[in-house]
């Protein structure tokens, strides 16, 4: 496997997930037994580290420590674990769909968005080089429901931030604190090039909806994309230029890619197949 996929961290679930003693989870097409002692845990062959409420696993030695999320240090947020969803299609592919905004009127319609109204409005996205992370700022959508504890349509604004190839958060604005960002995250654990677990997780400014409603939105929204992702041909994600229609390909996604091959990336790409074949 590249480095540029083995020196990454990953999740492979939320603390919770894992009993006392032995459990196992696969990672990268490994097999990885994992020891929990009370709040200790250790992978023979990799190293470990707990944040965010998330077991984080390496095969390698990545080159930065874990992203931030300042966000988690706010008392007033709610952290919700929305449960894992195996997809069977590339965690990369995962990733892409949660950037792309043209699909929430077509698959989440009538809650992230309406037939009526399909139009991206121009926003922007860079390259910080710095934190070697990805941004789009400055979207706007029309949402009919944008939030479990929504009670009508309003205009969302959205920023999106990429970590790292299979970790993304959107930030958004929450239907009762207009000034502040809720972030839900969508950390993806690459089972096998073309199988992926999501683990969906926010971090909220929510004083009204039940956990049992936070989760059950997310859930919905993300059952839709399930259908979706794994009805996609290739399950690979395509890096080569005009191997897809662009009808997908907006700016994030242009950028997404092009940041995934400066990296050497190709696990859960076509481009590894073609070496391999
Ligand atoms: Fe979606």
């Amino acid at each position: 496997m590249e480095s540029a996929a083995r020196d990454q961290w990953y999740t492979i679930g939320a603390l919770n997930d894992f009993p006392e003693g032995l459990s196992h989870r696969r990672l990268l097409g490994t097999d990885l037994t994992i020891t929990r002692d009370g709040n200790s845990f250790a992978i023979h062959g990799a190293r470990t580290r707990t944040d965010y409420g998330h077991l984080w696993v390496t095969l390698g030695t990545p080159e930065r420590d874990l992203f931030d999320l300042p966000e988690s240090r706010e008392p007033d947020r709610r952290s919700v674990y929305c449960g894992a969803v195996q997809v069977r299609a590339s965690g990369l592919r995962l990733v892409e769909n949660f950037l792309d905004l043209a699909h929430f009127p077509y698959v989440h319609t009538d809650i992230l968005g309406v037939e009526e109204n399909p139009e991206v409005a121009k926003y922007e996205v860079e390259q910080r080089r710095d934190v070697d992370e990805l941004w789009a700022t400055k979207c706007e959508f029309f949402q009919p429901k944008a939030a479990a504890s929504s009670e009508g349509g309003q205009i969302s604004q959205y920023m999106y931030r990429v970590v790292s190839p299979f970790n993304v958060m959107l930030y958004k604005t929450p239907p009762s604190a207009p000034n502040r960002w809720d972030v839900i995250a969508l950390f993806v654990q690459p089972v096998e090039p073309d199988l992926s677990i999501a683990h969906p997780y926010m971090l909220v400014i929510d004083d009204t909806s039940t956990d049992a409603e936070l989760i059950g939105f997310q859930q919905m929204i993300f059952l839709q994309d399930k259908i979706v992702l794994e009805n996609q041909r290739p399950r690979l994600l395509p890096l080569q230029p005009g191997r897809e229609t662009p009808t997908r390909a907006d700016l994030s996604s242009v950028l997404y890619r092009r940041w995934l091959k400066e990296k050497g990336l190709t696990y859960g790409t076509e481009a590894r197949t073609d070496r391999v074949a």
